[in-house]
């Protein structure tokens, strides 16, 4: 790779400082933000991107004069970045919309063209609602029938042969998490969509809490949809929906009758956010940063890449390598805490089947009294059921709170979660 990379160490310090909200204090106390599931801290070249975006270049598309132009080229910069990103076949396969929920709805909405009653959905008890209620809908609209795939309470991964068994000829789509925003498990994509293939079916992956954490490459999972959230990754609150070419060509979508016929606009209804689609691009601007510096050993995982797209996989592989010590911490911290569940894979020889999300519950307390008790000492963590709540209810939690959720991300450093450690032995559990 030659003089293609720089350095290889992964530099926390060199991270952070690209990150100005994380020197920001509240009574000269520092945040710890572990509240990254629900959305991360935004990056300067995010930032940037949008200032730049809104001062120099706002208008609307189809126009002849500079800041239209302008517009365009941004606009379509920041979709094959997307694509280079998820290593897309093309630029024409991203749709930018408000958020995961609203893409999925409305693909939802136009695959009931294609659903019948005698049609079977599968969904799963570990994701997120965002990639369930979508589909309730569709299901009671057209008459098809949901099949339900559960998991293993112990480790909350997925029961394999239980899809082998629910995917049968009938089923018309399969709706799968990468990976759970509540309890982190990934999920083995390529073999479920191998699975739902054999019959047929599409499948369609809620990729929101995977994104953040490690490498994309839907050529290789061979999925049909794909759906995440840049606000997720470092940028602005913004939805992605990546879809095969050939399918989105063919389904039908919800517009108004002057707008393109042709994916990708097709799809985005309305005037998008053109600063979010910056933000956006300023965020894997990011990630590509990542990879150009400290991403030079993972290059040869992905051979079918070159120039950005491999730079932004390297990134993710960089950010994947360094968060799993903070998993491995994160979760050795805890056990050592005998009160506490932790609810997921937490066997260190698999830390790679997991996002450094990590949810647990301590015995005695309220998930609301622990999650107060860290936003008063300034870290930012989660409680509830954060829209899985057909984990929290297999789990049987759905009626004490739910778990306490810390999610790491990239920029968090081992310091900061021994403060949360600390502050859960010292102030929890001590008194
Ligand atoms: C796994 C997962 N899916 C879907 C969503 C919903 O995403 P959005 O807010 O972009 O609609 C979230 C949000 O937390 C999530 O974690």
């Amino acid at each position: 790779m030659g003089n293609m990379f720089t350095t290889d160490d992964y530099n926390i310090t060199a991270i952070r400082a690209r990150f100005p909200s994380l020197t920001i204090k509240d009574n000269n106390i520092n945040r710890i933000y572990l509240d990254n599931p629900g959305g991360t801290q935004v990056c300067k070249t995010s930032l940037d991107k949008i200032q730049d975006y809104l001062i120099n270049n706002n208008a609307n598309r189809g126009g002849f004069f500079r800041t239209s132009i302008d517009t365009e080229s941004i606009l379509l910069e920041a979709r094959r970045a997307m694509s280079d990103f998820l290593h897309a076949d093309s630029e024409r396969e991203i749709v930018f919309g408000q958020n995961m929920t609203s893409l999925t709805f409305a693909i939802a909405r136009s695959l009931a063209k294609w659903i019948q009653t005698e049609h079977e959905i599968v969904v799963t008890r570990l994701d997120h609602d965002g990639n369930i209620s979508p589909w309730l809908q569709l299901a009671d609209e057209t008459g098809a029938k949901i099949r339900w795939i559960d998991f293993n309470p112990k480790d909350c991964t997925l029961d394999l042969d239980d899809f082998e068994k629910t995917i049968t000829d009938k089923t018309k789509l399969v709706a799968i998490g990468y990976a759970s925003n509540s309890v982190g498990t990934i999920n083995p994509i390529k073999k479920i969509a191998s699975m739902a293939h054999s019959v047929g079916a599409l499948v369609f992956v809620d990729a929101v809490q995977y994104a953040p954490h490690a490498p994309i490459d839907v050529q290789e999972l061979d999925a049909d949809f794909l759906v995440c959230s840049p606000y997720k990754f470092f940028g602005p609150h913004q939805g992605v929906l990546w879809g095969k070419y050939e399918l989105l060509d063919r389904l039908p979508p919800y517009k108004v009758r002057p707008a393109e016929n042709h994916p990708p606009h097709k799809f985005e209804t309305g005037t998008q956010s053109h600063e979010g689609q910056a933000g956006t691009l300023g965020a894997l601007e990011h990630i590509e940063w990542i990879g150009r510096q400290f991403g030079h050993r993972h290059a040869s995982q992905f051979p079918k890449m070159t120039n950005r797209c491999l730079h932004m996989h390297c990134g993710m592989a960089a950010i994947k390598t360094y968060e799993q010590k903070l998993s491995r911490h994160l979760i050795e911290g805890l056990q050592k805490i005998s009160e506490v569940r932790i609810y997921g894979i937490t066997k260190i020889q698999q830390l790679d089947k997991r996002v450094p999300t990590v949810s647990f519950t301590l015995k005695g307390y309220d998930p609301r009294h622990i999650a107060q008790i860290m936003g008063d000492k300034n870290i930012f963590v989660w409680d509830g059921h954060n829209y899985a709540i057909e984990t929290m209810s297999q789990l049987g939690l759905e009626k004490t709170g739910g778990m306490i959720r810390v999610g790491p991300a990239h920029y968090n450093t081992i310091e900061e979660l021994d403060q949360l450690l600390e502050v859960l032995t010292e102030s929890v559990v001590k008194h």
